[in-house]
């Protein structure tokens, strides 16, 4: 059975969730799933915008058909050729071999390179640039080029008709739909945000300046509803998001909030980062969060670090290195171009530590990171002699605040 939703005039979702697959990309979890979204508009031209990941392709294939109603579709609209939204695109050709493919010229050669079994359609693409127009009818696509938010390709369609902005990976979210499809219908702030910064951190985090350069395009258009590829469509509170997008892409820390991130092999390490913590907390700091590298995945410390303005990392000496969580954190804060974060570190080491020099030497790479000089060099246990020095940690973080 189809499950399509009108959500603007002649516009329908025709998109599909998946709330089998583990991991977005192979890499990221997704316990709450994630959404393919994808839409029709029936003018006097039919027009799809984007198909979508190959394990929703019946669902997705239904949908369409059942919006069409019998009708011919006249245009596919490829704003963005990862496979998560390109996969299907031969299957849609299949089924609607009369469809002419829309793109920009930096999609061709990714369309050869997916589907080489598709020359003729892709010889055949309608080619659109910055400020082009496709007319429908009633409705006018205005398209708007986005490069790297996420790949090169990327464009966005704006409908005058409808105000609706079909914005690809920008304003997406993890997490599958299941009927409400608009943020307005879910409690966003609640149940959403944190997976919405956590998709925004290790999608789109890296490309915070293509992200601020295609918001100041958007800020020009009369926009009256965000429809994302993935999750939430946005048709009230879209300055709200917008901001939140502002912010994020800025790498501006959404809240004055300390983050600790350890790395601990037998616990010692951990009790040094929880002492830490116990003691800002005596010294009247909230909302401390803390949180076990080898558990948490690094897509949600990540979030986390794009989040709080203050991260204290501390780590085990490890085979002459860093704890290998730990490393692979730090990789990911250079990575993904965080930036502008105040850091303090807490080491552990029995015989040789080094972690607390091998932190602030990947910290050092980040733009505009604040590295404070107090630290801590934990050997073994943390020491009952070793209180004031934990307090003066504790101290310099409040003071840096
Ligand atoms: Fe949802 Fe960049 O693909």
């Amino acid at each position: 059975m189809y499950t399509t939703r009108k959500i603007a005039q002649d516009t329908i979702y025709v998109g599909a969730s998946d709330r089998r697959l583990a991991k977005f990309e192979n890499l990221f979890p997704i316990p709450r799933g994630v959404s393919y979204n994808n839409y029709l508009i029936l003018d006097e031209k039919t027009v799809l915008l984007d198909t979508a990941d190959a394990a929703v392709s019946g669902r997705f294939l239904e949908n369409v058909a059942h919006a069409l109603g019998g009708r011919a579709l006249d245009y596919i609209v490829v704003n963005h050729m990862e496979p998560d939204h390109a996969a299907t695109l031969g299957q849609a050709l299949n089924a609607w071999p009369g469809a002419q493919l829309v793109c920009n010229a930096k999609t061709l050669p990714m369309l050869r390179m997916y589907f080489p079994g598709c020359e003729a359609a892709v010889a055949g693409a309608l080619l659109v640039k910055e400020g082009d127009t496709l007319a429908l009818g009633s409705h006018t696509l205005h398209f708007v080029m986005a490069p790297m938010v996420h790949w090169p390709e990327v464009m966005m369609a704006f409908d005058d008709a409808t105000g609706v902005l079909y914005s690809a990976d920008a304003f997406g979210t993890f997490g599958a739909l299941g009927g409400n499809i608009f943020a307005d219908e879910l409690d966003f702030a609640r149940d959403w945000l944190d997976d919405a910064r956590r998709y925004y951190a290790n999608i789109v985090g890296k490309y915070g300046v293509p992200v601020q350069a295609v918001l100041k395009k958007a800020a020009t258009l009369p926009i009256r509803m965000l429809a994302p590829l993935h999750g939430p469509i946005w048709r009230k509170d879209l300055p709200w998001f917008i901001a939140k997008y502002d912010q994020w892409s800025r790498c501006a820390p959404e809240d004055k909030a300390v983050v600790v991130l350890y790395g601990s092999m037998y616990g010692n390490t951990e009790n040094a980062a929880e002492a830490l913590a116990t003691r800002l907390a005596d010294k009247g700091l909230a909302n401390i969060a803390l949180y076990d590298l080898s558990v948490t995945d690094n897509s949600v410390a990540m979030a986390e670090c794009f989040r709080a303005s203050h991260i204290v990392l501390a780590s085990p000496t490890y085979n002459g290195g860093l704890y290998l969580p730990m490393e692979a954190l730090l990789n990911d804060m250079k990575a993904l171009a965080l930036h502008d974060r105040v850091f303090a570190l807490i080491e552990n080491g029995s015989w040789a530590p080094v972690a607390n020099k091998l932190m602030a030497d990947k910290l050092a790479e980040l733009k505009n990171a604040t590295i404070l000089d107090t630290r801590l060099t934990v050997r073994g246990a943390l020491a009952d002699a070793q209180s004031e020095s934990l307090d003066a940690l504790a101290d310099a973080i409040l003071g840096s605040m």
